[in-house]
């Protein structure tokens, strides 16, 4: 059989938009959207994302693709094309590699997400007084076996919908889940603007502090969570883009999914910060704003339990469909390259990223005591991977569509039918995109060194 042939495809082109809308939002527009523009001064930050969406984050995503779309086939075997120098491969390698990596520990936090939506539907964690919920957190990091236990059943979970297909697991999954999602942030937003914080929420979030745009980490931030959020360069989107059928414009479905991301990273925005600041608490928390922070404004809010339940049911399936996406990389790279099935791939691949994901898991217990590069194994994980990784494997990407892939080649994938747009189009993909991301890697090399 041809390696092509008999490919899974997306029904159709709806619901390639919303697998691939499912595969973007995820933790990274609710806990880290909502930590890293809290700890770079709100508006600001958001305003300079805005721009890095537009500038850079919607021409890679369109490059990656249009990728896949023309490639139809995995992420390594898509920087392989006939004519092109084989060493290319490394790089759709390295962003499977990538891919995998983020999986084993993005499950992990989604664990602990599975835990305060559980302790929160039981009425155990609401029943906590408000000073010990901290306390409560630390303690659920530190038990020997319940994070483990979360991220191993959240991993088992995203490989039954991977095992289940494209169309019949991924896509489907997406279907479901996503109109749910929409609905429910902006039910949580519309109840949290009307606690009393909404004034101070709006003036964070839409006033500029304009004294922040001198600092240098302000627009790292921006471009490194442009690239997590959209989910760019771990080959996702060439996977996602290879099970796009003909006839499927690609520019207005990346730029529906690049304003749906981030419309929703938003308005997730405007469900935490005015019930943060209602109750008089601090947005620059760190990644604990979620696990932390939150809990606190539960605990003060009417109804806070089932806020909370909606919230964190909304950060595991947010998560679920992300998570999917990353281990589909290298379920359809595995599959092509051993000829098995769906399904002896998929469990292997999630057992051994869950495997991959126990140092996360541990370390912030038993394993406490490890460090790798000085860091805790999560923080080092998602050092290596986010910071590191990603954006090597996306400069790869880009410069690859923008300069390895012959002009016209690349300008009929990516179907933009207005000549001057085209033009913009390919020099961001040029030009300004690779400069940025490795702006972004050198300065990440540089703090970390
Ligand atoms: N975008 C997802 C989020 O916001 C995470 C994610 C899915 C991702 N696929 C990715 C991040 C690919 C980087 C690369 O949580």
């Amino acid at each position: 059989m041809e390696p092509h042939d008999g490919r899974e495809q997306w029904g159709n082109r709806a619901g390639f938009m919303l697998a691939t809308l499912a595969s973007a939002v995820g933790l990274g527009n609710i806990w880290r959207f909502s930590y890293v523009a809290g700890e770079n001064g709100g508006a600001a930050f958001l305003l300079v994302y805005v721009l890095c969406v537009l500038a850079i984050g919607l021409p890679a995503m369109l490059a990656e693709l249009a990728l896949g779309a023309r490639a139809r086939t995995d992420v390594v075997a898509a920087f392989a094309p006939a004519g092109v120098s084989r060493a290319w491969r490394a790089a759709g390698a390295l962003a499977a590699l990538a891919s995998f990596l983020i999986l084993s520990y993005y499950s992990v936090v989604a664990g602990w997400a599975c835990r305060y939506f559980t302790g929160y539907l039981d009425g155990s964690l609401a029943r906590l007084p408000r000073e010990t919920l901290a306390a409560d957190f630390a303690a659920f990091l530190a038990d020997p076996t319940k994070p483990l236990i979360w991220h191993v059943a959240f991993m088992a979970a995203t490989g039954t919908v991977v095992a289940a297909g494209v169309q019949r697991g991924i896509e489907r999954a997406a279907r479901l889940l996503m109109p749910l999602l929409a609905a429910l942030v902006l039910l949580l937003a519309g109840y949290a603007l009307s606690l009393g914080g909404a004034a101070k929420a709006f003036a964070f979030l839409l006033v500029p502090d304009w004294s922040r745009l001198a600092d240098p980490g302000l627009y790292l931030a921006a471009i490194g969570q442009v690239f997590f959020s959209l989910g760019i360069g771990m080959g996702v989107l060439v996977t996602y883009g290879s099970y796009v059928g003909s006839g499927v414009r690609l520019p207005g479905a990346a730029a529906v999914i690049a304003a749906g991301d981030t419309a929703f990273a938003l308005i997730a925005g405007l469900a935490i910060f005015p019930a943060v600041f209602a109750f008089g608490l601090d947005p620059a928390q760190g990644p604990a704003l979620a696990f932390e922070t939150l809990p606190q404004v539960f605990a003060l809010m009417p109804g806070g339990r089932w806020f909370a339940v909606a919230f964190f049911f909304l950060l595991v399936t947010a998560a679920l469909t992300s998570a999917v996406s990353l281990l589909e990389v290298p379920v359809a790279y595995a599959m092509r390259r051993s000829g098995r099935s769906r399904l002896a791939v998929t469990v292997p691949l999630a057992l051994a990223a869950a495997l991959a994901g126990i140092p996360a898991a541990l370390g912030t217990g038993v394993w406490r005591d490890i460090k790798l590069l000085g860091r805790a194994p999560l923080e080092a994980m998602d050092h290596i991977a986010a910071d590191l990784l990603l954006p090597v494997a996306a400069i790869a990407l880009v410069a690859f569509v923008g300069w390895a892939l012959p002009r016209q080649e690349t300008l009929a994938a990516a179907d933009i039918r207005s000549a001057g747009l085209a033009r913009a189009w390919h020099g961001a993909v040029r030009y300004l995109a690779p400069l940025a991301i490795a702006l972004m890697l050198v300065a990440n090399a540089v703090a970390s060194s």
